[in-house]
Formats: structure tokens, sequence, C-alpha cells
């Protein structure tokens, strides 16, 4: 057991600060320290991407990073896409209208694979998308429906001259492979 340290990250426009084990994940302290539980724990292994988060605007598998590495950071989870009065953004809308979700364990975690391709606002052929969710998984939907929903979304951004991400937080920006 490591000596506790004090953490201070700003999640979804909240700054939170806790005490708790320096060992800890990133994934850990969201979820078992600070309530914050929509990112998921799938594999702990960087493999099935459910723990997905942007840390200053930069994908990141929280299971994968210490919460004492980021401290200081700006963390944004899927729950960080929604508005402050609880509207769905243009992306979790067409999440939903695509059935892109089916047992969702894995939706967070792709909503914020989706929301880091999508900030750079470039239009992305079906094999792109695919190949930017490719440390993703989802056991349930096939792709396909997920794969829909991130064109319809890049595609009503490029019909209303935005990214299409319409959060209440900072656009996501596109930091290589492994989105
Ligand atoms: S729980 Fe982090 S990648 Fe699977
Ligand atoms: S919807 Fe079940 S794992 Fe993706």
């Amino acid at each position: 057991m490591s000596a506790n340290l004090t953490v201070t990250l700003t999640v979804n426009g909240r700054e939170i600060a806790r005490t708790a084990g320096g060992h800890l994940t990133l994934l850990r302290w969201l979820r078992d320290v600070a309530g914050v539980t929509d990112p998921k724990y799938g594999c702990g292994e960087g493999i099935c991407g459910s723990c997905t988060v942007l840390v200053d605007e930069v994908q990141v598998s929280s299971c994968l990073v210490l919460a004492a590495q980021v401290d200081g950071a700006t963390v944004t989870t899927a729950a960080g896409l929604t508005g402050p009065d609880g509207t769905l953004n243009p992306l979790q809308q067409a999440f939903h209208k695509h059935h892109a979700a089916q047992c969702g364990f894995c939706t967070p975690g792709m909503l914020m694979a989706a929301a880091a391709m999508l900030a750079d606002g470039r239009t992305r052929t079906r094999a792109e998308i695919r190949q930017g969710l490719h440390g993703n998984l989802c056991r349930c939907t096939g792709y396909g429906p997920i794969v829909d929903a991130i064109e319809a979304t890049q595609l009503g951004a490029r019909q209303h001259g935005s990214h299409g991400l319409g959060t209440g937080q900072p656009g996501a920006r596109q930091q290589g492979a492994g989105w």
C-alpha cells in the first residue's frame, strides 16, 4: 500500500480534491474515490476501452494512468458530454437514435473515443471510423450501429458547421492512433 496523496482534478467542469492511495489508477480514483462511475472497468489492462476518458482533451485509458500522474488536469467523461440541463449532445442523441448501445457497458468509452475523433472536424470514412474505434471493444452491437451513429453525427456537424459535439466541455483533440 502506497502513501496517501491528495489529487485535484476538474472532472466534467467540477473541481474535485480527494486524498487516497497514491497507487490508485485514474479509473479507480474516479469511480471509487470521487464517485464518477460512468467510465467502466472492463479489462484493467488497456485493451477494452470501456474506461476511456479525456485528460486535458487527450484520449486516455484511465485504467493505465495513475491519478497522481495527472494531478491538476481536466478530465472529461461521457457524462461531461451532456449539457448542464441534461440535454444529450448530438453524438449521444445519434447513439440513441441508431441503437448504438445494447448492454451499454462499452458505451461511455465508445462515446469518448468518438468525441475525440469528431473534435478535429475532419470527415471520416466508415473504415476510418472503425479504425478510430480499434481500442474500444463491444460484444453486443456488431459495431455497425456505432459507426452509423458517428457517421450521422459528422454529417449533422457538416450541415451545421460545427464538430457535432455541442458539449459543455472543451472539444477533444485528435492525438494519433489509439483514440
Ligand atoms: S478497463 Fe481500461 S482498457 Fe479495459
Ligand atoms: S453495447 Fe454491450 S458491450 Fe457494447
